[in-house]
């Protein structure tokens, strides 16, 4: 079944290179779908400015590493839903 999600993501600023801002997407899933699978389709579909690092997809790198609602999760691991502010983790 599908599902629009709203989600805010941090991508890099166009005005400054040392910070962030969020910008607001409107996304088409299906059934359930994870962070990572959720920053892939913005990548695809809305945004390049979107930057997310993928690589086993299993839990096993800790690569996908970003913050949901403050909360520090694997993006491969976590279960998108609507509302959701991802960020990136910039202190390891
Ligand atoms: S991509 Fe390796 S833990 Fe998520």
């Amino acid at each position: 079944m599908n599902r629009t999600l709203t989600v805010r993501c941090a991508v890099p600023s166009a005005h400054n290179s040392e910070n962030w801002e969020f910008r607001q997407y409107d996304i088409e899933i299906e059934g359930e779908s994870s962070v990572m699978d959720v920053l892939k389709k913005l990548y695809q579909q809305k945004d390049h400015d979107i930057v997310f690092y993928s690589y086993c997809r299993q839990g096993l790198c800790a690569g996908c590493r970003v913050e949901v609602n403050g909360r520090r999760v694997l993006a491969c691991q976590t279960l998108a839903e609507s509302g959701i502010e991802i960020k990136p983790v910039l202190d390891d």
